[in-house]
């Protein structure tokens, strides 16, 4: 099949077939929200950061034991394009995946995968339940804290941003404004007062 450059209606219609689990997709549009945001801050490509984003797990709740493996034969039968495939798969290096992170947008993808789930939990514990409230230094007071928001890997986002020569300050300014600009969809919009 001829590749081809996949629409957003195009991977929200494959999340939504493989991601069931409301979290899942949660985390998906979180990380296309960040992914987005930093490609409109620096000039990049937004849809193509953001589709990335909202893929990049597709084959965990379903292939869980062949995370980021499986991911590029879902994607290879549809005709998706290598640069695409690649980019997703690469956020799982070291752990599910050998491909390096190289280009600014993998990079930025392998850093702020788990950055994103940082920052629910800090929203998450605040008693407005918002990431609208969430600042840097809320996220950097539980960075060493390793019970809280316990599977959230701090070194991988620490290698990512290393790789990236970025700042963790400036990495999770971004993080938290990327989601701020999904919170409705990610559900931390906040509860009423
Ligand atoms: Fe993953
Ligand atoms: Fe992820």
């Amino acid at each position: 099949m001829a590749e081809k450059i996949p629409t957003r209606q195009e991977a929200l219609e494959l999340l939504h077939q493989y991601n069931e689990t409301e979290s899942l997709r949660k985390h998906a549009y979180a990380v296309e929200g960040v992914m987005r945001y930093i490609a409109r801050k620096r000039g990049e490509d937004q849809e193509k950061w953001g589709i990335i984003g909202l893929i990049h797990d597709l084959d965990y709740e379903k292939f869980p034991d062949q995370h980021c493996k499986k991911t590029g034969d879902l994607l290879r039968e549809k005709g998706w394009p290598e640069e695409y495939i690649r980019a997703a798969v690469s956020h799982g290096w070291g752990i599910c995946s050998e491909v390096i992170p190289e280009t600014t947008l993998e990079k930025y993808l392998y850093a702020i995968d788990e950055l994103t789930g940082l920052v629910v939990t800090t929203a998450l514990i605040r008693p407005s339940k918002s990431v609208m409230d969430v600042q840097v230094k809320s996220v950097k007071n539980k960075w060493k804290d390793k019970r809280f928001a316990a599977g959230v890997d701090r070194s991988i986002i620490e290698k990512g941003a290393g790789m990236l020569n970025v700042g963790l300050d400036e990495l999770i300014d971004d993080t938290i404004k990327g989601m701020q600009e999904v919170a409705e969809s990610i559900g931390l919009k906040g509860i009423p007062v």
